[in-house]
């Protein structure tokens, strides 16, 4: 494994590692990326290796250009309206897939999910390397989603041929998964892209993420995103601390009034934004502290909110509402 800084020349290096069939971490807007060539059904099978990831569950194919993502999946008019709008960025569509697309990638799906991501190293990197790059977030399947490089390194160990740093992710969770099949458009994940920004484009969804029984995409189950301590999202009904245990909090705007050694506060100003960027790398903080437990105060849903909600109710392994 090489770790490297995300020069130009080491983008070089990964795409090349890419086109040998090699497996990479990388930046993007929303959280790190472990890819491999879409294409050779070989390597991506390297990453279901690496993150210990069931083959249920379907990858995202990230491409540079909307003329690659027509080589890959049907493109209707409405999708492409959403591609010119929002790409690059952090929405993921998932539509019918053309024969070219493994199957391992889509888990046997007639769909496939694709993303263009506004990040210029993941950018350049799917450039440079000639080829649709397969990548679900470069962490342990279950666990913390990694905003960094650092956090990538420490769940994957020298499981990926290159790592490239790029610093901190900008958004903090993943892309928002959004369904387009025949006339149908429904929320799979909430994401980087927020529900009221996706709606003033296509008008009102049929359902929510939450809103059927069992999670239509099968890669959202509840338990994941979990840090190794317990996490406990905080309610209406009071909360009894246990002895002998440790705690941790994640505050909204500010440090409880409770005597909690480690507190961290997502936003001291309320903002959603910068509560979504730091979400993942605080709970990395707190899992490195040690603590048994983490109480996690609820945010707004609205906006990002609800991405944030969604991952926090999820690290809780609380079943969909
Ligand atoms: O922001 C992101 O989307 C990040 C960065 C690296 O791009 N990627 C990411 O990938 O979050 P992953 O694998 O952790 O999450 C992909 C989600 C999973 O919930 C998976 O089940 C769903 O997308 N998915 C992929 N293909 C699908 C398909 N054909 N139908 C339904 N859901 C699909
Ligand atoms: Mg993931």
């Amino acid at each position: 494994m090489i770790f490297l800084k995300a020069t130009p020349a080491a983008v070089k290096k990964a795409a090349a590692s890419i086109r040998k069939g090699g497996t990479v971490v990388f930046p993007t807007e929303t959280v790190y990326g472990l890819g491999a060539d879409a294409l050779n059904p070989l390597a991506v099978a390297r990453i279901f290796e690496i993150k210990k990831r069931p083959e249920f569950d379907p990858l995202i194919v990230h491409v540079a250009s909307i003329r690659q993502a027509k080589a890959l999946a049907f493109v209707t008019p409405k999708a492409e309206a959403l591609m010119k709008k929002f790409w690059p960025g952090p929405l993921t569509l998932v539509l019918p897939k053309k024969k070219k697309v493994p199957d391992l990638v889509t888990a046997g799906l007639d769909t496939v999910a694709l993303r263009m991501p506004a990040d210029p190293v993941a950018l350049a990197l799917i450039k440079r390397a000639r080829t649709p790059v397969a990548a679900p977030s470069a962490n342990r399947f279950g666990r913390l989603s990694p905003t960094t490089a650092a956090h990538a390194k420490k769940q994957l160990k020298n499981g990926p041929d290159v790592i490239l740093d790029g610093g901190k992710t900008r958004i903090g969770v993943e892309s928002a998964v959004l369904l387009l099949k025949g006339r149908r458009a429904s929320l799979l994940r909430h994401g980087g892209l927020t529900l009221e920004e996706i709606e003033k484009a296509t008008g009102p969804l049929a359902a929510g993420p939450d809103g059927g029984k069992k999670p239509r995409s099968p890669g959202r189950l509840a338990g994941h995103y979990s840090p190794s301590a317990k996490l406990v999202l905080l309610g209406k009904r009071k909360f009894r601390f246990k002895k002998g245990l440790r705690y941790g909090y994640l505050a909204f705007t500010k440090k409880p009034a409770l005597k909690i050694k480690c507190a961290a506060v997502l936003s001291p100003s309320g903002s959603l934004q910068e509560a979504a960027a730091g979400l993942f790398s605080h709970l990395h903080r707190l899992d490195e502290a040690g603590v048994d437990v983490i109480l996690a105060e609820p945010v707004p849903q609205r906006g990002l909110g609800r991405a944030i909600m969604d991952r926090l109710k999820r690290a809780a392994g609380k079943p969909l509402k």
